[in-house]
Protein backbone atom coordinates (compact mmCIF):
# COMPACT_ATOMS: atom_id res chain seq x y z
CA UNK A 1 0.00 0.00 0.00
CA UNK A 2 1.08 3.63 -0.73
CA UNK A 3 2.35 5.86 1.82
CA UNK A 4 -0.62 8.78 3.02
CA UNK A 5 -0.04 12.11 0.94
CA UNK A 6 -1.61 14.97 2.61
CA UNK A 7 -1.48 17.40 -0.55
CA UNK A 8 -1.58 21.24 -0.34
CA UNK A 9 -2.64 23.34 -3.23
CA UNK A 10 -3.40 26.99 -3.77
CA UNK A 11 -2.31 30.20 -5.68
CA UNK A 12 1.76 31.60 -4.62
CA UNK A 13 2.23 33.35 -1.26
CA UNK A 14 -1.41 31.65 0.67
CA UNK A 15 1.36 30.47 3.23
CA UNK A 16 1.66 26.61 1.60
CA UNK A 17 5.60 26.51 2.20
CA UNK A 18 5.54 27.45 5.63
CA UNK A 19 2.77 25.31 6.67
CA UNK A 20 3.56 22.00 4.52
CA UNK A 21 6.87 22.55 6.59
CA UNK A 22 5.32 22.82 10.02
CA UNK A 23 2.90 19.97 9.07
CA UNK A 24 5.43 18.07 7.95
CA UNK A 25 7.53 18.42 10.75
CA UNK A 26 4.91 17.74 13.38
CA UNK A 27 4.01 14.80 11.69
CA UNK A 28 7.15 13.47 11.07
CA UNK A 29 6.74 13.13 6.89
CA UNK A 30 8.72 13.61 4.03
CA UNK A 31 8.33 17.10 1.89
CA UNK A 32 7.62 17.88 -1.54
CA UNK A 33 8.08 21.67 -3.08
CA UNK A 34 7.00 20.78 -6.20
CA UNK A 35 7.14 24.64 -7.27
CA UNK A 36 11.29 24.58 -6.48
CA UNK A 37 11.02 21.88 -9.15
CA UNK A 38 9.40 24.75 -11.69
CA UNK A 39 11.52 27.20 -10.32
CA UNK A 40 15.01 24.80 -10.70
CA UNK A 41 14.26 24.08 -14.23
CA UNK A 42 13.68 28.08 -14.75
CA UNK A 43 17.31 28.55 -13.52
CA UNK A 44 18.38 25.50 -15.20
CA UNK A 45 17.35 26.73 -18.16
CA UNK A 46 18.85 30.00 -17.77
CA UNK A 47 21.95 28.61 -16.97
CA UNK A 48 22.33 26.62 -20.08
CA UNK A 49 20.87 29.46 -22.26
CA UNK A 50 17.79 27.44 -23.03
CA UNK A 51 14.84 29.69 -24.04
CA UNK A 52 12.09 30.22 -22.29
CA UNK A 53 9.64 28.96 -24.86
CA UNK A 54 12.05 26.52 -26.23
CA UNK A 55 9.70 22.81 -25.07
CA UNK A 56 11.88 20.38 -26.02
CA UNK A 57 15.32 22.10 -24.73
CA UNK A 58 13.18 22.93 -21.45
CA UNK A 59 11.80 19.39 -21.30
CA UNK A 60 15.16 17.58 -21.69
CA UNK A 61 16.62 20.17 -18.97
CA UNK A 62 13.42 18.66 -16.58
CA UNK A 63 14.18 15.09 -17.01
CA UNK A 64 17.71 15.47 -16.55
CA UNK A 65 17.75 17.77 -13.58
CA UNK A 66 20.83 17.39 -11.48
CA UNK A 67 19.24 18.74 -7.63
CA UNK A 68 18.99 17.84 -4.70
CA UNK A 69 17.16 18.62 -1.46
CA UNK A 70 18.72 19.01 1.60
CA UNK A 71 16.43 18.97 5.11
CA UNK A 72 18.16 20.93 7.63
CA UNK A 73 17.33 22.74 11.06
CA UNK A 74 14.34 25.35 10.08
CA UNK A 75 15.04 24.93 5.85
CA UNK A 76 16.07 22.47 3.03
CA UNK A 77 19.08 23.72 1.43
CA UNK A 78 18.72 23.25 -2.67
CA UNK A 79 21.44 22.53 -4.92
CA UNK A 80 21.45 22.41 -8.56
CA UNK A 81 24.39 21.01 -10.78
CA UNK A 82 25.88 20.68 -6.88
CA UNK A 83 25.56 24.47 -6.13
CA UNK A 84 23.33 26.26 -3.34
CA UNK A 85 20.30 27.85 -5.15
CA UNK A 86 18.58 27.73 -1.94
CA UNK A 87 17.90 31.97 -2.47
CA UNK A 88 18.17 32.45 -5.95
CA UNK A 89 15.09 30.26 -6.62
CA UNK A 90 13.29 32.43 -4.16
CA UNK A 91 13.28 35.39 -6.55
CA UNK A 92 9.85 36.82 -8.12
CA UNK A 93 12.18 36.76 -11.17
CA UNK A 94 12.65 32.78 -10.68
CA UNK A 95 8.82 32.50 -9.57
CA UNK A 96 8.00 34.05 -12.87
CA UNK A 97 10.16 32.22 -15.42
CA UNK A 98 8.80 29.17 -13.35
CA UNK A 99 5.14 29.71 -13.70
CA UNK A 100 6.10 30.18 -17.65
CA UNK A 101 7.78 27.22 -17.75
CA UNK A 102 5.41 25.15 -15.79
CA UNK A 103 2.71 25.75 -18.14
CA UNK A 104 4.22 23.70 -20.83
CA UNK A 105 3.05 20.32 -20.76
CA UNK A 106 6.13 17.97 -21.63
CA UNK A 107 8.01 20.33 -18.78
CA UNK A 108 5.06 18.54 -16.26
CA UNK A 109 5.14 15.18 -17.78
CA UNK A 110 9.05 15.47 -17.04
CA UNK A 111 8.32 16.30 -13.86
CA UNK A 112 5.46 13.92 -12.44
CA UNK A 113 7.52 10.56 -11.58
CA UNK A 114 9.79 12.62 -9.79
CA UNK A 115 7.42 14.18 -7.73
CA UNK A 116 5.79 10.84 -7.06
CA UNK A 117 8.91 9.66 -6.13
CA UNK A 118 8.56 12.12 -3.11
CA UNK A 119 6.04 9.41 -1.67
CA UNK A 120 7.53 6.99 0.42
CA UNK A 121 6.49 5.72 4.34
CA UNK A 122 5.61 7.29 6.49
CA UNK A 123 4.18 9.66 4.18
CA UNK A 124 4.69 12.73 2.10
CA UNK A 125 2.96 16.34 2.83
CA UNK A 126 3.35 17.59 -1.12
CA UNK A 127 2.66 21.53 -1.90
CA UNK A 128 1.76 22.44 -5.34
CA UNK A 129 -1.14 23.53 -7.77
CA UNK A 130 -2.24 20.32 -9.21
CA UNK A 131 -0.92 17.84 -6.22
CA UNK A 132 -4.68 16.77 -5.73
CA UNK A 133 -5.70 17.08 -8.88
CA UNK A 134 -3.09 15.79 -10.93
CA UNK A 135 0.11 14.20 -9.28
CA UNK A 136 -1.69 12.09 -5.95
CA UNK A 137 -5.45 12.22 -7.34
CA UNK A 138 -5.67 9.38 -4.54
CA UNK A 139 -4.32 11.52 -1.43
CA UNK A 140 -5.75 10.70 1.71
CA UNK A 141 -6.35 14.69 2.43
CA UNK A 142 -6.71 17.42 -0.03
CA UNK A 143 -6.78 21.01 1.03
CA UNK A 144 -6.78 24.04 -1.19
CA UNK A 145 -5.42 27.10 0.69
CA UNK A 146 -6.71 30.69 -0.38
CA UNK A 147 -5.81 33.91 0.86
CA UNK A 148 -7.07 37.38 -0.86
CA UNK A 149 -4.40 38.70 -3.12
CA UNK A 150 -3.67 41.61 -1.43
CA UNK A 151 -2.80 39.78 1.78
CA UNK A 152 -0.75 37.24 -0.25
CA UNK A 153 1.45 40.33 -1.65
CA UNK A 154 2.05 41.91 1.87
CA UNK A 155 3.44 38.17 3.45
CA UNK A 156 5.56 38.23 0.33
CA UNK A 157 6.69 41.45 0.88
CA UNK A 158 7.39 40.69 4.95
CA UNK A 159 9.01 37.66 4.05
CA UNK A 160 11.26 39.18 1.38
CA UNK A 161 11.99 42.00 4.13
CA UNK A 162 12.86 39.65 6.90
CA UNK A 163 14.98 37.76 3.99
CA UNK A 164 16.82 41.22 3.54
CA UNK A 165 15.49 41.47 -0.23
CA UNK A 166 14.29 45.10 -1.53
CA UNK A 167 10.66 44.90 -2.78
CA UNK A 168 7.80 47.56 -3.49
CA UNK A 169 4.46 46.02 -1.94
CA UNK A 170 2.26 47.47 -5.42
CA UNK A 171 4.36 45.53 -7.62
CA UNK A 172 4.60 42.36 -5.77
CA UNK A 173 0.60 42.63 -5.80
CA UNK A 174 0.74 43.06 -9.58
CA UNK A 175 3.17 40.02 -10.16
CA UNK A 176 0.63 37.95 -7.95
CA UNK A 177 -2.18 38.72 -9.66
CA UNK A 178 -0.25 38.05 -13.04
CA UNK A 179 1.28 34.94 -11.53
CA UNK A 180 -2.46 33.72 -10.56
CA UNK A 181 -4.10 34.48 -13.53
CA UNK A 182 -1.53 32.61 -15.67
CA UNK A 183 -1.45 29.60 -13.49
CA UNK A 184 -5.20 29.71 -13.54
CA UNK A 185 -5.91 29.96 -17.06
CA UNK A 186 -2.84 27.63 -18.93
CA UNK A 187 -4.74 24.71 -20.19
CA UNK A 188 -2.57 21.91 -18.88
CA UNK A 189 -3.01 21.20 -14.91
CA UNK A 190 -4.77 25.04 -14.38
CA UNK A 191 -4.42 25.89 -10.80
CA UNK A 192 -7.60 24.75 -9.20
CA UNK A 193 -9.34 22.51 -6.50
CA UNK A 194 -9.76 18.71 -6.59
CA UNK A 195 -13.28 18.09 -6.36
CA UNK A 196 -12.66 16.29 -2.85
CA UNK A 197 -10.25 19.28 -1.84
CA UNK A 198 -11.15 20.86 1.11
CA UNK A 199 -10.86 24.84 0.62
CA UNK A 200 -9.46 26.67 3.58
CA UNK A 201 -9.07 30.66 3.43
CA UNK A 202 -6.81 31.70 5.49
CA UNK A 203 -6.87 35.37 5.05
CA UNK A 204 -7.15 35.55 8.75
CA UNK A 205 -5.67 32.68 10.08
CA UNK A 206 -2.46 32.52 11.94
CA UNK A 207 -0.08 29.57 10.47
CA UNK A 208 -0.38 27.89 13.66
CA UNK A 209 -4.30 27.80 13.59
CA UNK A 210 -3.94 26.48 9.68
CA UNK A 211 -1.20 23.69 11.41
CA UNK A 212 -3.32 22.77 14.06
CA UNK A 213 -6.32 22.66 11.55
CA UNK A 214 -4.82 19.96 8.89
CA UNK A 215 -3.28 18.04 11.72
CA UNK A 216 -6.66 17.39 13.04
CA UNK A 217 -8.18 16.60 9.73
CA UNK A 218 -5.65 14.39 8.78
CA UNK A 219 -6.42 12.70 12.37
CA UNK A 220 -9.87 12.49 11.61
CA UNK A 221 -9.24 10.58 8.47
CA UNK A 222 -6.94 7.97 10.16
O1 LIG B 1 4.89 27.54 -5.41
P1 LIG B 1 5.89 28.36 -6.18
O2 LIG B 1 5.68 29.82 -6.10
O3 LIG B 1 7.30 27.98 -5.84
O4 LIG B 1 5.67 27.92 -7.69
C1 LIG B 1 6.26 28.63 -8.76
C2 LIG B 1 5.45 28.42 -10.02
O5 LIG B 1 5.55 27.05 -10.42
C3 LIG B 1 3.95 28.67 -9.87
O6 LIG B 1 3.58 30.00 -10.16
C4 LIG B 1 3.33 27.71 -10.87
O7 LIG B 1 3.24 28.30 -12.14
C5 LIG B 1 4.32 26.60 -10.96
N1 LIG B 1 3.89 25.40 -10.26
C6 LIG B 1 3.05 24.54 -10.93
N2 LIG B 1 2.67 23.37 -10.36
C7 LIG B 1 3.07 23.05 -9.13
C8 LIG B 1 3.90 23.94 -8.39
C9 LIG B 1 4.27 25.12 -9.00
O8 LIG B 1 2.65 24.81 -12.05
N3 LIG B 1 2.69 21.89 -8.59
Amino acid sequence: QAAKVLTLDGPGGAGKGTISRLVAERLGWHLLDSGALYRLTALAARRHGVALDDEPALERLAATLDVEFLAEADATRILLEGDDVSREIRTEQAGDAASRVASLNGVRQALLQRQRDFRTPPGLVADGRDMGTVVFPDAELKVFLTASAEERARRRYLQLQEAGVDASLSSLLKEIQARDARDMQRSVAPLKPADDAIELDTTSLSIPEVVERLTEWLAQRG
